[in-house]
């Protein structure tokens, strides 16, 4: 075996006699053995992760003196296997819906460790949360109040509700994934609302702390996704604990609990920066130290929801090869060139990030090198349209061809959990690789499973 690739391949990938290996087996051996395309998963890249997120988070804040729960946000990959693997390690899980609820429980995981998000939960997610005594229901509108006030009445708790607020601080990668300023459709605003009373966010906690139905835990923001520096995380800290000791100088009541959110980004392409977690817990920890003494207030126990720092880099995914078209271009200057298209037996359906975002992968040959000159190429889907792009622009080698295996780096998240049946295309399964062995946890899909669904 080589040594590791390193970023952003997963920590157990290197080439053996020139084929990719994951988790101690070969590319060849899991595209013979699972088909492609395929999710492939390295179960202890994943381990290592959520255990250095807690580590790194539970060390920074006992050095000022609270605690943390770290909750893998579910959103970016949700299996049975990975929630009992997240739990094993010690992670709490954020799910998003009813459906991500019942895979978390099905895996496991206590009712009290569990999250739901949502910001138009439906009275059946509600409800069925209620039922799992989820830890924490994170409201995201003043009307939300009032239904979980009433659902949770009827069953007669007391929900553990958070209150998910816009600090108006904007970060994250793509316009899409930035979710905390103020024009777009998560939380309530800490600034000023359109009846020009008090605060949208406020107002919430307010009327939480009016129903006896409802138990107020705390006050949550998520500020956006794929961030790759600590200072949105920092001025977010800031104005959520001056929210809750605004809260305080008015009802008498310090929340216990804040919540910061995920959105710590990762390597897509190699030599691109990634998030230390030891580096950012420090500054989050430090900004939080330093905003609680100033505004006088006790320290809160904190938690954080990352997903894709978690299982992102776990995660590749292995294609075959199919038609590789020479093209020519023009270029905007005029001059032509050659583009290599090469498709591959997937696409937009398992990994809509490009066509969504313009996100960008990094590519390799899986079932052996080549010295080959590279070729400029765009590695494409089979889908019915030409944005069906799964890499803008590679080098590959000028030689790649028909039943070539291609891995393409950092799809474990929202590759899969995004995933869609698009053209009738039958979903890829989910491989764990670990100590050289392999074990699939979703199956693939067949396309008895698409006609199961058609009533005719
Ligand atoms: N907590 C909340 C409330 C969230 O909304 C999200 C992501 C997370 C945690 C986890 O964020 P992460 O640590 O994974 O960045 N589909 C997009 C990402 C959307 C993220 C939505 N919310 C993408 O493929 O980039």
């Amino acid at each position: 075996m080589s040594a590791p690739l390193g970023a952003p391949w997963p920590a157990s990938a290197g080439r053996d006699g020139g084929a990719l290996v994951l988790g101690g087996v070969s590319a060849p051996a899991l595209a013979a053995e699972h088909g492609t395309p395929a999710y492939v998963l390295d179960e202890s890249d994943f381990r290592a992760r959520a255990r250095a997120y807690r580590a790194a988070f539970a060390d920074a804040f006992e050095a000022i003196g609270t605690g943390v729960d770290v909750y893998y946000a579910g959103k970016a990959l949700l299996t049975v296997a990975v929630a009992r693997w997240a739990r094993e390690e010690g992670l709490r899980v954020d799910t998003a819906s009813g459906g991500e609820l019942a895979v978390a429980l099905r895996a496991g995981v206590p009712g009290a460790e569990l999250g739901l998000h949502g910001n138009n939960k439906s009275d059946g997610e509600i409800d069925a949360a209620l039922v799992a005594g989820v830890g924490r229901i994170i409201v995201d509108s003043l009307a939300e109040v009032d239904r979980v006030a009433a659902l949770a009445a009827a069953r007669g708790v007391a929900a553990p509700v958070m209150v998910r607020v816009t600090t108006g601080v904007h970060a994250g990668g793509h316009e899409f994934i930035s979710t905390a300023h103020e024009d777009q459709k998560f939380g309530l605003s800490v600034n000023a609302g359109p009846d020009g009373g008090d605060a949208p966010a406020m107002q919430a906690l307010l009327r939480v702390q009016e129903r006896p139905s409802l138990r107020l835990l705390g006050i949550h923001s998520h500020i956006g996704s794929q961030i790759l520096d600590g200072a949105g995380f920092v001025e977010a800290a800031r104005a959520v604990l001056r929210l809750r000791a605004d809260l305080a100088a008015r009802t008498g009541v310090l929340v216990e609990e804040v919540d910061l959110g995920g959105g710590y980004g990762i390597a897509y392409l190699p030599g691109e920066e990634t998030v230390d977690p030891f580096t950012i817990a420090r500054d989050i920890a430090h900004a939080v130290a330093t905003a609680s003494a100033e505004l006088g207030t006790a320290l809160p126990r904190i938690s954080i929801e990352p997903g894709r720092a978690i299982v992102g880099p776990s995660g590749v995914t292995l294609y075959t090869v199919g038609t590789v078209k020479p093209v020519l271009v023009t270029g905007d200057d005029g001059a032509t060139f050659t583009r290599l298209y090469v498709s591959v037996d997937g696409g937009m359906s398992d990994n809509i990030r490009p066509a969504l975002y313009g996100a960008r992968y990094h590519a390799e040959l899986a079932n052996r090198t080549s010295t080959a000159a590279p070729a400029l190429a765009r590695v494409v889907g089979k889908h019915c349209e030409s944005g069906d792009i799964v890499l803008q622009e590679i080098r590959l080698p000028g030689d790649i061809a028909a039943g070539d295996l291609l891995a393409v780096a950092a799809t474990g998240a929202y590759g899969r959990s995004m995933a869609s049946n698009y053209n009738l295309l039958p979903r890829p399964p989910v491989v764990a690789v670990a100590d050289g062995a392999s074990c699939v946890i979703v199956r693939r899909e067949t396309v008895d499973d698409l006609l199961a669904l058609d009533q005719g």
